[in-house]
């Protein structure tokens, strides 16, 4: 490569290499917004993969800047000596600490802040919702004052670089834009008047820090939203702040409507801003920073190469594997664990408070999911090659057991093999091939197409027994279920048999969703019938967003709290919810109503004084993130 990992300089900033860890927000912060070994370690870990810089994610220049409890702070000086901790850990590690600030204006809740949300105007958030309160001239220039003690604050906590967030549709993005700011004084308007908000800060902060301190500023550059923010505008905008002295733009994407385009989902290409970072960075005089979905260090490449950025963001990237930037640069390619854009992370942080990962397990538990080698070697039988005992098999294995890995089938990956046959899921084939090297590595024995029973243990005589035998498809108990029309989701996913056929899929959760794109790709004609309000439920909600509208574009049926009676012939007899019935004629039913563990070998072998662990799916049927990670505790337990 002969880009990535050339040298970069920012005023008198030098970056070893072009990778740039992007803010991203690990919650890994105490409610009281004190900083813990957890935090360091996640980031220390990330500075030793080998970025040239990491830019801490968004600290909150204000009480009610907060957008979660667990939000990174930096409005008081109480705060300083953490980020310190911070910043000195990965400058030790050899990258360049970098810090963001942030205030979410509108895009937060009472329910966080205690009070009504700021904004510019009095349009609430298009999600949150709920009332906000409109900013007084005061109240903003307040606001540019912490804005300015933030970065100086930061400058005291040993960062290198300070990001302004005027992205991601909060405070300083909502003034940006005229979705958001209906101002009609100086803080609104034209592009000068909404851009006010921004040069005040960015001269105050001038003021404090000095001329020569590296500034960045993230904006999302379309929105893609009416009356939202476009490349051309975005670019008079950044002229604007480029002559107030910032000194390099991250250019990203999508607002508080439109969070698909912060962190785009597996349906969305890889790189998919690095053209508008071009067209930035042909207008403009300063350096840029391409960021979204640049999951592979070739694209990375590609794009410096090409001339559309200075720098790439690898955010999510590096939350799958910290080490990325180091195996790329010994050109072990093939040793990275790819993030699949699931946007599992993204969920965790607000649903779960913390950050998690799909694939790695590891994350945000850096600390507590080490691997130590093994007191004792014991003979590990691991039955099923799914995510949950591939995960299991390999870490048993690194730590020194002797590890037999059972598999019926004559592929590894499970369910996951299953998903990645739809075409926008490829991605996932990235981390069986991952788990598969791990096997090789550390010795794992394979036993594939191989059925475990009862016998077959008695005759092994293992130490433990690990059962990831899975789950199979629910079938309904309808009448008519066994006619020859009806089949199992797998089949349409793995067989060519289901083309330009007329299709009724029963159960439209995630699976069902995600069948009937697989189906419409085969110029299927798809109708959904699901029992609950809602479509694809389970469904991380921005992946839900794209691939709903790509289901109505191709004209998926979806028919919500119905269920089905009876399959007939020639079709199905469906239930709504005022007990009308209706007959949908159809080729071939598909039944996706979700799975049932598979229990069969733990019903043989339970009374047998083995010592059996379950992991995954058998226990009960949910992600594959569960499995991982259970396989990934239980490696290191046992
Ligand atoms: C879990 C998560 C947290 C994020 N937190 C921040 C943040 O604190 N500040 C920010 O500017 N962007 C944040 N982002 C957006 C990322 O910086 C980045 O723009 C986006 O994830 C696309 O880049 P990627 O595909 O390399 O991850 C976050 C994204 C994710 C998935
Ligand atoms: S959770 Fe999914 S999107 Fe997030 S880093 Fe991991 S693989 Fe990537």
């Amino acid at each position: 490569m002969n880009y990535l990992f050339t040298p970069f300089r920012i005023k008198d900033l030098e970056i070893p290499n072009r990778i740039v860890m992007p803010g991203l927000a690990s919650f890994l912060i105490e409610d009281d917004g004190s900083i813990t070994d957890k935090t360091i370690e996640h980031y220390r870990l990330r500075a030793a993969g080998g970025p040239g810089m990491v830019i801490v994610e968004a600290c909150a220049v204000s009480r009610e800047g907060v957008v979660s409890p667990h939000q990174a702070r930096i409005y008081d000086d109480r705060f300083i000596e953490g980020l310190a901790r911070i910043a000195e850990v990965m400058r030790a590690e050899g990258a360049v600490p970098a810090v963001q600030i942030h205030h979410g204006g509108r895009q937060t809740s009472s329910k966080v802040i205690k009070q009504k949300p700021l904004a510019p105007s009095p349009l609430p958030c298009p999600t949150i919702r709920g009332e906000v309160e409109p900013l007084t001239v005061e109240k903003i220039q307040e606001l540019v004052l912490k804005f300015a003690d933030a970065a100086e604050r930061a400058v005291q906590a040993g960062f290198d670089l300070i990001e302004i967030h005027g992205a991601h549709g909060y405070l300083i993005n909502q003034f940006l834009s005229r979705f958001s700011n209906i101002r009609e004084d100086g803080y609104g308007g034209d592009v000068k008047g909404r851009a006010r908000f921004a040069i005040e800060i960015i001269r105050e902060i001038r003021k404090r820090i000095g001329p020569d301190f590296p500034l960045s500023f993230k904006i999302s550059a379309q929105e893609f939203v009416p009356n939202g923010l476009t490349v051309q505008e975005s670019i008079k905008i950044l002229k604007l702040l480029a002559q107030e002295g910032i000194d390099v733009v991250q250019v990203s994407a999508g607002n508080d409507a439109t969070p698909e385009w912060i962190a785009q989902p597996m349906f969305m290409k890889k790189a998919c801003l690095a053209g508008s970072a071009g067209a930035i960075k042909k207008a403009l005089n300063i350096p840029v920073m391409a960021v979204g979905r640049i999951n592979d260090p070739l694209v990375a490449e590609e794009i410096l190469e090409e001339g559309k950025a200075d720098l790439v963001c690898m955010g999510r990237g590096l939350l799958a594997d910290p080490e990325l930037p180091k195996k790329a640069k010994e050109g072990r390619l093939e040793d990275i664990r790819t993030c699949i854009a699931c946007n599992t992370c993204m969920e965790s942080i607000f649903r779960r408070g913390r950050v998690e990962c799909l694939v790695n397990p590891v994350l945000g538990r850096e600390k507590e999911l080490v691997i130590e080698p093994a007191k004792e070697k014991k003979k590990v039988m691991v039955v099923g090659g799914g995510p949950g005992g591939l995960n299991v098999a390999w870490v048993a294995a690194r730590r020194g057991h002797e590890v037999h890995l059972y598999e019926k089938q004559q592929t590894l990956g499970g369910q996951l093999v299953l998903g990645s046959i739809t075409g926008y899921k490829k991605e996932l084939l990235s981390l069986i091939e991952f788990q598969k090297r791990q096997i090789k590595r550390f010795g794992v024995k394979l036993h594939l197409g191989e059925e475990v029973t009862a016998e077959v243990i008695d005759r092994e005589k293992p130490d433990l027994v690990i059962l990831a035998t899975g789950s199979s498809p629910a079938v309904p108990p309808v009448e008519g279920i066994d006619k020859p029309i009806v089949a199992l989701y797998p089949e349409a996913l793995n067989t060519e048999n289901f083309k330009k056929l007329k299709v009724v899929i029963v159960g439209g959760g995630a699976t069902g969703s995600e069948v009937a794109l697989h189906l419409t790709d085969n110029a299927c004609q798809v109708t959904i019938v699901e029992m609950l309000p809602k479509v694809g439920k389970q469904l991380e909600s921005m992946t839900r967003k794209v691939l709903l509208k790509r289901l109505k574009s191709r004209g998926v049926q979806m028919l919500t709290e119905t269920r089905v009676k009876r399959v007939e012939d020639n079709g199905v007899v469906v239930v709504d919810k005022e007990e009308n019935e209706m007959f949908l004629e159809a080729d071939r039913v598909i039944i996706a109503i979700g799975t049932r563990p598979d229990n069969t070998l733990y019903e043989q072998i339970k009374s047998k004084g083995y010592e059996i662990h379950r992991i995954g799916d058998c226990l009960e049927p949910r992600s594959a993130k569960a499995a991982i990670y259970e396989g990934a505790v239980l490696g290191r337990s046992i």
